[in-house]
């Protein structure tokens, strides 16, 4: 007699967990089954493109391993990462550290941070668009979303009104990216003194995920306005500032990030001590290539030289076809490598998305997949790709615009 097989269901909780990016790879698969390659501006990873690892560094965990550092590391980190974050922290400013401790990429920063905050019945302030792990997370938490508009005519800056708008008695806190992802844009200072009074009255934590601090583009002067930390201009709110390797040292295969925990001492004590509950349930982050943090932090900057100007040279082809293609506008993206352009079409952007992969071969993700305003439609490029490949990937997307609409 044959069993009958029951299906396993999974979690109820996970109805609303998407990641856009990776749902487009089924498209994909099909146009690469025709024979076709296919222009991928849809991962934000470095290494798949003409990006290098500093060689000090892989130097660094290739030694850690030979030396035995093979075993579980201590559960916040080993000693040399957390003293080599703490210099990274007072070079961003951060003059109130509270504690620092060292996870599994900045992916595992979030999990935890939110995992030890926030409870059923609670919510939290999560932007949109935004990098979809957050929401991800909350979903996962049993969290009803919260998300408060960033404002594309404003530069993509958070739009207070509407985070004023969104605040309820049980909102513990704000997510702010800066640089941004998905949209490249950058918080001005007078923007983080503005959340920083907002987050005093309402006693919000901040997390402040500042993951590509390091890549900051100049703008159409070639005048670069410098990146500001969160916790340095409000040195008082409890905040807990997200850094790591993946994207300024070009490692994002090690997995390792960190979280440093700034504010008044007292403020933040009970939410450390359960960050660090947690820190303890999961062992430890990777233990070899936590040794690349010192050299990393404290050794040659070099690389990063060569990755604004690759970065720079591809914002402005980006930023130049935006301009002058029909249906399309963007903001100029001043850090990480995103571009978000708005499109004028009259259907939804993930089925021009989907179509475009399709027809042209070409890879972006829809701005439905990050959250946007009612009414408008997007599309997230990574520019991370050389410039000929990104010139033959902007033809497709404009022939596939003149031949559709
Ligand atoms: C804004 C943002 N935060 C966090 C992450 C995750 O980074 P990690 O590789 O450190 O987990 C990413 C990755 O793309 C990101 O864009």
């Amino acid at each position: 007699m044959p069993l009958t097989a029951h299906e396993i269901a999974a979690a109820s909780r996970l109805t609303n967990v998407r990641y856009a990016i990776r749902d487009l790879a089924c498209v994909a698969d099909e146009v690469i089954q025709q024979g076709h390659k296919v222009l991928p501006l849809n991962v934000g990873d470095p290494l798949s493109f003409d990006f290098q690892t500093p060689p000090h560094i892989i130097e660094a965990v290739y030694k850690a391993m030979r030396d035995g550092k093979n075993g579980y590391a201590p559960s916040p980190g080993v000693p040399e990462a957390l003293e080599a974050i703490r210099g990274e922290a007072a070079r961003k400013g951060i003059t109130t550290v509270q504690d620092v401790f060292v996870t599994a990429g900045v992916s595992e920063t979030v999990d935890l941070c939110l995992s030890a905050l926030v409870n059923p019945g609670e919510d939290f302030l999560t932007p949109s668009p935004d990098y979809p792990l957050y929401s991800a997370v909350l979903c996962k938490l049993g969290i009803k979303l919260n998300a408060y508009d960033l404002n594309e005519d404003d530069a993509w800056q958070p739009e207070l009104a509407d985070i004023e708008r969104k605040l309820t008695p049980h909102t513990r806190g704000i997510v702010l990216i800066n640089p941004n992802n998905p949209t490249g844009s950058l918080c001005t200072r007078q923007m983080l003194e503005q959340v920083a009074e907002l987050a005093r009255r309402h006693n919000l934590i901040v997390f402040s995920d500042e993951i590509y601090d390091k890549l900051i583009l100049p703008d159409s002067n070639g005048d670069v306005t410098p990146h500001v930390a969160f916790a340095s201009i409000a040195p008082d709110v409890p905040c807990v500032t997200f850094g790591g390797m993946s994207k300024n040292y070009l490692v994002p295969g090690w997995r390792i990030g960190w979280g440093i925990v700034s504010g008044d001492a007292a403020a933040v004590k009970a939410y450390t001590e359960g960050v660090h509950r947690l820190l303890r349930a999961r062992l430890c982050a990777n233990h070899p290539e936590q040794y690349a943090i010192k050299p990393a932090l404290e050794g040659p900057q070099d690389h990063l030289l060569e990755v604004q100007r690759k970065l720079r040279s591809r914002r402005d082809l980006t930023q130049k076809w935006c301009e002058s293609t029909p249906r399309i506008s963007c903001v100029a993206p001043r850090g990480a490598f995103y571009a978000y352009p708005k499109i004028d079409i009259p259907e939804s952007d993930e089925i021009f998305v989907k179509e475009l992969i399709r027809q042209k071969h070409v890879m972006v993700v829809h701005g439905s997949g990050f959250g946007q305003k009612p009414g408008t439609q997007h599309f997230r490029i990574v520019f991370l790709p050389d410039e000929p490949t990104l010139t033959k990937a902007y033809a497709g997307i404009a022939d596939f615009i003149r031949e559709r609409y």
